[in-house]
């Protein structure tokens, strides 16, 4: 069994998503072990997406993940990092249309920047995000 984080971001919260995306996991297999809605404030996000530092669009993944509230989620399953990152689909909500169209990204997301939700790419992104967002005593097990 594996955990991953997942944040339905500001853009697709706003437009009314999260019920359909959280659907969408279930129906997937995957079990929500934690759940919450938010907003981040500059320096939350600036040091969630540390990575990124120093990519341009940095400062723009800021003010967007910053812009409204956004629902997170720990999901548990079989290889549920991988699985998860192929249901969302590609950065690009525009080339998820052509390449993925059931995609979560294709669904729901605008464009390479505005694209609905995030996932953790790998053990050592999740193991950083999940305790990012979740403290142990707000898991259901
Ligand atoms: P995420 O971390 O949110 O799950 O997205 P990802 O792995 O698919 O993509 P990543 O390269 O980690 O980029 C993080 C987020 O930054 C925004 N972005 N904007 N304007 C741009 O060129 C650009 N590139 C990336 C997106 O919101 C992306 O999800
Ligand atoms: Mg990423």
């Amino acid at each position: 069994m594996e955990r991953t984080l997942i944040i339905i971001k500001p853009d697709a919260v706003g437009k009314g998503a999260t019920g359909k995306i959280i659907d969408r996991f279930i129906e997937e297999g995957f079990k929500i072990i934690g759940l919450k809605m938010f907003k981040f404030t500059k320096d939350q996000a600036r040091k969630f997406y540390i990575v990124h530092k120093d990519r341009p669009f940095y400062e723009e993944l800021v003010e967007f993940m910053t812009s409204g509230p956004v629902v997170a989620c720990v999901l548990e399953g079989e290889r549920a990092i991988s699985r998860v990152r192929e249901i969302i689909g590609p950065t690009d909500s525009e080339e998820a249309r052509k390449t993925a169209p059931n995609s979560i990204r294709a669904l729901y997301g605008t464009d390479k920047g505005k694209n609905a939700i995030h996932a953790s790419d790998s053990e050592e992104s999740a193991n950083y995000e999940i305790p990012f967002i979740f403290s142990s005593i707000e898991f259901v097990e």
